[in-house]
This record gives structure tokens, C-alpha cells and sequence, in this order.
């Protein structure tokens, strides 16, 4: 059976490949002169063993493996070439490993328990944030004590006198970025409005704030020179013309006035438009506040571009703030509508917004040195989406894989283990799945992928993520490990204490360098060359 398909894939394949590349590709030497290529490039490839000066860590929210393929396919699509040998930019990165997603009671993970270990180093339970596992989701009163708090690498930057900053393109008090700044028992607490009808009177709440009040008045989150993103309803005050939703104060003036008192010789903007984030010349700016939507931003398939800057533009003029900066920068940014189109089983713009995060990547690529910025690319969690059947090489990834079914239907490449779309239609006797066609598939670029179990909203995957890593010390970032590795790694790359008082090594610092940090390079190192020297 193997061997048959294998066979017919492979006899496809010859047929389908454009001339130039079937005849590239039917010549072994091709792939032996590229496999070496590659492997020449890897064996040259240096460890950095210095200090991080900058740290880029950028999230793709629900970015999954399945996700990176397909994504990497479409790119080569846009440009009639072969999608399936093309790369997206950070798949270039010299080291990837692989995360494990799981949170303490919940086997796949939300944005906000992963962004608690991933920004905070400790794993907790889903939907919470920046809090341990002693806070059930939703308990406010057991959110308070001091001892149920964890802190972000955010923080520990801070301490360490380095600059600071965040960039999404979902509401700025949504989960991931939250994670950076906010401990919160819930994450759904965005606003003080939304604190009253999530806790629905379950919770106590008098001691609880809302994420957009610890954003703007808290350590870390009221020293972050880079806020970008969506969310403003929940800095406004509600009223007659204002879709502001809160009850409290207006957030906005109590930034602007917060920089104006505790940083009067600084310069801070705050911008709601695309046009006045590219008139902001960010080597004279110290501090920007810009909120370009009510609620999460657009896609940018679906967006009005002069008035929403891209992940792309907003990132660029985050690193052109924080590149002035003396000891240096961390700055964290999510490409975060990924996760939303995935949810909706919108697999193309859930494609192309990966497309946009890639390009953010290159941007910061192109803006830093290897020598001094540490860049780590990964995801909080996977998603349904998986890639199936035997379509042709160069088939249309977001179309129909070509073969048919029992019921004599063609599918799509692309389908999901649950979400909205019904796949099946007709009573219990007449029951049948619904035919899609290619022309179905072109005609709306939110056309809802089928999924197998009916849900208002398509699930989050529990499969591991990939992690991708360029600069100093990336190569601790290779290997399976826990999700909540990652900021530790952050830190020691950066030579960061995750303690306030100190630097060294004697009270929580984890330096770079240190015996056995060098122990393990040369291991790895002699893996790797004796890996190398026996394939070729
Ligand atoms: C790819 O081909 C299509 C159809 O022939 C064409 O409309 C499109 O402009 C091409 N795109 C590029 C980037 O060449
Ligand atoms: C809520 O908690 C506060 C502070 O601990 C307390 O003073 C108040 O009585 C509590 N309210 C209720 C309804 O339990
Ligand atoms: C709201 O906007 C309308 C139309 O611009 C204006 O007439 C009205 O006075 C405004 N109301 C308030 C409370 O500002
Ligand atoms: C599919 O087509 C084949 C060949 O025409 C036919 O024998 C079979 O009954 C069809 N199956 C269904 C479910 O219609
Ligand atoms: C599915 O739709 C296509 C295009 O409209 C049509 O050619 C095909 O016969 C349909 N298949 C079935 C089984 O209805
Ligand atoms: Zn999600």
C-alpha cells in the first residue's frame, strides 16, 4: 500500500512541478548539492557564547507546525513559485527546538497560562495570569497575596536597568501581551466593566484591578517605553460618544500625565492612527502609547491601511525607539490575530497573518546584529488545523487536495479537528457531507475550513511548538523542553537576574558562561560536529 502511494505521489510530482524545477529536482544532484550546502553552513555555524545587549522575543499566537508549513507554501504560492521548498524568514534561524505547551491543570493551553510560562518561567492554570497555581481562574481574593505573584521578564529587564516594550495586534490587555505586565486571576479582566460582568458576583473583587488599570499604573507595565497595538475602549471612559467601557477614569490622560510627572525632560506620544505613527520620529521619542483600534486590530486582509499601521510597520518603529537605549532593550511582539482566524477555522487569513508576523521577524532581523540581539520566535499554543491528504506538488494549499473520498467528494488540504463550519448536512437518514470546490474556496477570503466536531469556536491544539532562535546564546534554545525554559533562557542570554537586588550569580542570575553552561556547549558542540562529520 506504502510503496504504492508513495509511487503515484512520486509520479505526480514529475507531472506537476513546473519544467525548470522538475528538471532541477529529477537530477540527484540537486538535492545531494543542496543537502551539503546546508550542512556546510551548519558545521561554520558559530555559538555565541556573549552576553545578549537586546532581546526580540516575537509570538505567533496558535502558530502550530501545521500553520508554519502551510504558511511557508502559501508564501511561495503568492509568487507562482514552489511554496513547499520556500521558508518563512525565521525558519532560517541557526537553532530550533521544541516547547511543551501544557499548563498545571490543563492538558492544552491557553494564551494566558502559556504566556505565564513563557514570560514568567512558571507554569499555572488556564486562564490566569502572572499568578501561580494556588489561584483557581476567577478567585480574586486568592490572586492578592504576594506570594501568589510571578514576574516577567519584563520586570527582571527593569531591574537590570534595560528598556522595555510590547507590540500586538490584539488588544493590548488581551492574554499574551498581559502576560508581560498583568497578575490577574482572570484573563477575560481587561477593563473594570468587563471585572463586573465577567465575575458575575462569584468573586469578591474589591481588591482585584483590571488589566488596563496595572498596564498603565504598575511595575513593569507603567515604565514600558512601547505600547503598540489594539484595545482602547478599555483605557476610555464610558459616554454618550465614546465606545469607551470605562466606569473608573480615563487611562489615557492618566499615562500622558504619569510621563509628563515622572519623566518631564522625555518625550511621550501618544498615537491612535498609521499616519501618526509614521510622522513619529522615533529617535526623539522616549515613550509611545499608540492604540490603533477599539478592539483587537484588523486582519490585514480586511484592514483599512491608512488608518492601521501592520504588525510589519509598528514593529519597525518599536526597535527605532528602543535602539537608543544605552544597556539596551527587550521587547516583545505578537502576531496575534493568527490565533483568531484559526478559531473561525479562517485558514487563509490565519495563513497570511503568519505571512505578516514573518515579515515583522525580517524587519527585526535587518535592524539588529546577530552579535548583540538575541531573537526567539515561537508560539503559546497549537491549533486544530491539519494538512491532509495527497495533493500534488504545487497544488493550491488553500484548495482541494485533488483525491476523492468514499462519498466520491473531493476535500480540502486544510481542515480542522472542530470548530464552526457544519462539514455535514441532512437529517440522520440523508446525512452527507457538504461539497467544496475549489471555486467555494476562492470566493471569500474568510471561507470557514471544515472541522470534523461542531463548536461555536474552533480549540486550541495540545501539540508541542516550535521554538526559533538567532543570536547570543540561541543555542539554548535547542532540544524538547517545558514552555516556561524560555524566558530563564531570555535571561541568561541577557545576563539577567530574575531577582530585583543583584546581578550575580549568588541570587537567582543566571549568567552566561558559567562552567557548566560551558560544559554543556561542548558537548553539544562535539555532538554536532560528529553528527555532520558521519552523514557526509
Ligand atoms: C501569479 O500568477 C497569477 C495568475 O497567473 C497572477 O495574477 C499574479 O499576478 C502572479 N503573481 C506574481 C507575484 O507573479
Ligand atoms: C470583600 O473583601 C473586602 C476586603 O477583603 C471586605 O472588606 C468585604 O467585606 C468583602 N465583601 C464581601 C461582600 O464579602
Ligand atoms: C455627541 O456628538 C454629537 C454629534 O457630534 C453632539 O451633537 C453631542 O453634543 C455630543 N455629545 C456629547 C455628550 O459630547
Ligand atoms: C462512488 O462512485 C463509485 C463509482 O462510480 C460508485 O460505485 C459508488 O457507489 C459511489 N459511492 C457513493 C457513496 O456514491
Ligand atoms: C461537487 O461539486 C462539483 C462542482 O460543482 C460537482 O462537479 C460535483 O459533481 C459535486 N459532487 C457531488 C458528489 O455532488
Ligand atoms: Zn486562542
Amino acid at each position: 500500500m506504502w510503496t504504492f502511494v508513495v509511487c503515484a505521489l512520486l509520479a505526480c510530482a514529475l507531472q506537476q512541478v513546473s519544467a525548470a524545477t522538475t528538471a532541477q529536482e529529477s537530477d540527484p544532484k540537486f538535492w545531494i548539492e543542496n543537502g551539503k550546502l546546508m550542512l556546510e553552513k551548519k558545521s561554520k555555524q558559530p555559538l555565541r557564547t556573549n552576553q545578549a545587549k537586546n532581546v526580540i522575543m516575537f509570538l505567533g499566537d496558535g502558530m502550530s507546525l501545521t500553520t508554519l508549513t502551510a504558511a511557508r507554501i502559501y508564501k511561495g504560492q503568492l509568487q507562482n513559485t514552489s511554496g513547499e521548498s520556500d521558508h518563512l524568514s525565521f525558519e532560517q534561524f541557526p537553532f530550533t527546538g521544541i516547547s511543551k505547551t501544557y499548563c498545571v491543570d490543563s492538558q492544552v493551553a491557553d494564551s494566558a497560562c502559556s504566556a505565564t510560562a513563557y514570560l514568567c518561567g512558571v507554569k499555572a492554570n488556564i486562564g490566569t495570569i502572572g499568578v501561580t497555581s494556588k489561584v483557581p481562574l476567577g478567585d480574586c481574593p486568592l490572586s492578592v497575596p504576594d506570594e501568589h505573584h510571578v514576574t516577567s521578564i519584563m520586570q527582571w529587564a527593569q531591574w537590570a536597568g534595560k528598556a522595555t516594550g510590547i507590540v500586538t495586534t490584539t488588544r493590548v490587555t488581551h492574554a499574551s501581551p498581559a502576560g508581560t505586565y498583568s497578575q490577574i486571576a482572570h484573563r477575560d479582566w481587561e477593563s473594570d466593566e468587563d471585572m463586573i460582568v465577567q465575575s458575575n458576583g462569584k468573586t469578591n473583587l474589591t481588591q482585584c484591578e483590571d488589566i488596563a488599570k496595572q498596564l498603565v499604573t504598575r511595575e513593569p507595565g507603567r515604565n514600558f517605553k512601547v505600547i503598540m497595538g489594539g484595545g482602547r475602549n478599555n483605557f476610555m471612559k464610558k459616554g454618550d460618544n465614546s465606545t469607551g467601557k470605562r466606569h473608573d477614569e480615563d487611562l489615557i490622560q492618566n499615562w500622558k500625565k504619569d510621563k509628563k510627572t515622572r519623566f518631564s525632560d522625555k518625550i511621550a506620544k501618544y498615537v491612535t492612527t498609521r499616519q501618526e505613527l509614521l510622522e513619529t520620529d522615533m529617535s526623539q521619542t522616549d515613550f509611545v502609547l499608540g492604540l490603533f483600534h477599539p478592539e483587537h486590530m484588523d486582519y490585514r486582509l480586511k484592514s483599512d491601511f491608512e488608518t492601521q499601521p501592520t504588525l510589519q510597520e509598528m514593529t519597525r518603529n518599536a526597535i527605532q525607539l528602543l535602539q537608543k537605549e544605552p544597556n539596551g532593550f527587550v521587547l516583545f511582539v505578537e502576531g496575534g490575530l493568527i490565533d483568531k482566524a484559526h478559531h473561525n477555522t479562517w485558514a487563509r487569513i490565519a495563513l497570511d497573518e503568519t505571512l505578516e508576523f514573518s515579515n515583522a521577524v525580517a524587519d527585526a532581523v535587518a535592524m539588529t546584529s546577530e552579535d548583540d540581539t538575541l531573537i526567539v520566535v515561537t508560539s503559546d499554543h497549537a491549533h486544530t488545523m491539519s494538512m491532509a491528504g495527497y495533493p500534488k506538488r504545487n497544488e493550491n494549499i488553500l484548495g482541494v487536495s485533488g483525491t476523492m473520498a468514499m462519498d466520491n467528494m473531493t476535500y480540502t488540504t486544510l481542515s480542522y479537528a472542530n470548530g464552526p463550519k457544519k462539514s455535514y448536512t441532512g437529517d440522520d437518514v440523508s446525512c452527507h457531507r457538504v461539497n467544496v470546490t475549489n471555486e467555494d474556496v476562492a470566493k471569500k477570503v474568510d471561507f470557514s475550513y471544515p472541522s470534523l466536531v461542531d463548536l461555536d469556536s474552533e480549540t486550541h491544539g495540545g501539540d508541542d511548538v516550535m521554538v526559533f532562535a538567532r543570536g547570543p546564546m540561541s543555542h539554548l534554545f535547542t532540544g524538547n523542553y517545558e514552555q516556561n525554559l524560555i524566558p530563564l533562557g531570555m535571561a541568561m542570554a541577557a545576563g539577567i537576574s530574575t531577582n530585583p537586588s543583584s546581578t550575580d550569580s549568588s541570587s537567582g542570575a543566571i549568567a552566561p558562561c558559567n562552567s557548566a553552561g560551558q560544559t554543556i556547549l561542548a558537548v553539544l558542540f562535539l555532538t554536532f560536529v560528529g553528527i555532520i562529520q558521519s552523514s557526509l
